[in-house]
């Protein structure tokens, strides 16, 4: 067993391990989701999702390792100013945030590419508290190309990747010595008003009192500026969000045409949300075997797929006091477009 590498899922052990490297520090990439469980939850998150109407589908099944390259693009867009400012935050505040903390570990929660992190890495490992990151993300791709890239980088650090879904009950790894906590990407905001209050507090009941969570909030701001980001004119975005459907079709064998499916984004003001959609161009059935289901969409009737929630500092403040944090530091980037908060267990 390595030595600080330890992450757990209450009642169950890893389902899968590889061990890339061994010797004082490792790295290794462990799998909580098994092929067969993945399944069943698909299976009933599909039937759940869209047999009723409205229709909708989790986020969770965008990003196969198509859907996380899809991602990927999406934060280079140039209306997808989230990365950037998020990224301009941690380079201009990710030292103090460190030095305020002292972690010995980062672990970090929906990791994707890791990229931005390794500004906080790198913050760490100048600090010298710094001995191991655990990303840990439901796209086994994104791990696995994060943990290597990683491994080369940062030939000292203890590397735990977690191929595993944040929703189930993941104990996190290395306990014991100050962790920092990470959510970045405005991810909080993709979470259902009641389920991000909730999800707040269960990482609150993880941490113990010299842990720190550091949450990354997408401001509420011109609406045209967020509905671009959310709809760009290379069609990306879109491309994304019908991926979730040739997923389907990979894992059900269902017969969606995604390009019966139009990408549409809206503002939501009194939920201060962005809805994402795919709407049907026409009057369709769609057939998942696998479920034993027949789906009928009407012309303009729409799936949705996603939502992205817009936070002020009030708000994002009052969501981490309702899980039992208080807000110890809150940064924004010059133009005010993006929050971190550093929360510490109250
Ligand atoms: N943190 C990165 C990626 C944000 S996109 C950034 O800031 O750019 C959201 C990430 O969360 C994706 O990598 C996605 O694969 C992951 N994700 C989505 N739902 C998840 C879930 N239920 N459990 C674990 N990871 C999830
Ligand atoms: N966390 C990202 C966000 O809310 C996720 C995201 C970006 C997304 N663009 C998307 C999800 C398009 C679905 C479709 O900004």
């Amino acid at each position: 067993m390595p030595s600080r590498a330890a992450a757990v899922v209450r009642g169950s052990v890893p389902w899968s391990e590889s061990r890339h490297r061994r010797s004082r520090i490792g790295t290794e990439i462990r799998t909580f989701i098994e092929p067969a469980d993945l399944r069943r939850a698909l299976v009933a998150d599909v039937r759940e999702g869209l047999t009723p109407r409205p229709r909708t589908l989790p986020p969770k099944y965008f990003y196969d390792a198509r859907g996380s390259r899809l991602f990927e693009e999406i934060t280079r867009l140039p209306e997808y100013y989230l990365t950037r400012a998020e990224r301009s935050i941690l380079l201009r505040a990710a030292s103090s945030l460190v030095a305020g903390v002292h972690p010995a570990s980062l672990v970090e929660l929906g990791s994707g590419s890791s990229g931005k992190t390794e500004i906080v890495l790198d913050a760490g490992e100048r600090e010298g508290s710094l001995r191991a990151y655990a990303p840990i993300d439901v796209s086994r791709d994104a791990i696995e190309r994060a943990v290597v890239r990683l491994a080369g980088r940062y030939p000292e650090l203890d590397i735990v990747g977690i191929v595993g879904d944040f929703h189930e009950d993941l104990e996190l790894p290395f306990a014991g010595a100050a962790r920092l906590v990470l959510l970045l990407g405005s991810t909080i905001g993709n979470f259902g008003p009641d389920e991000a209050r909730a999800f707040a507090g269960r990482v609150r009941g993880h941490l113990s009192v010299s842990d720190a969570f550091l949450v990354g909030f997408d401001l509420v701001k011109d609406r045209r500026e967020l509905l671009a980001a959310y709809d760009d004119t290379r069609g990306v975005t879109a491309a994304f969000n019908r991926n979730v459907l040739r997923v389907l079709n990979d894992r059900l064998g269902s017969d969606f045409d995604p390009d019966a499916f139009r990408h549409r984004a809206d503002w939501n003001e009194e939920e201060s949300r962005i809805e994402m959609h795919l709407v049907s161009d026409r009057r369709q059935t769609v057939s998942l075997p696998s479920l034993d289901l027949e789906l009928e969409f009407e012309p303009g009737e729409s799936i949705r797929t996603e939502l992205s929630h817009k936070y002020t500092r009030e708000s994002a403040t009052a969501l981490l006091e309702d899980g039992s944090f208080e807000v110890e530091r809150w940064e924004t980037d010059e133009e005010d477009r993006f929050g971190l908060a550093l929360a510490r267990p109250r």
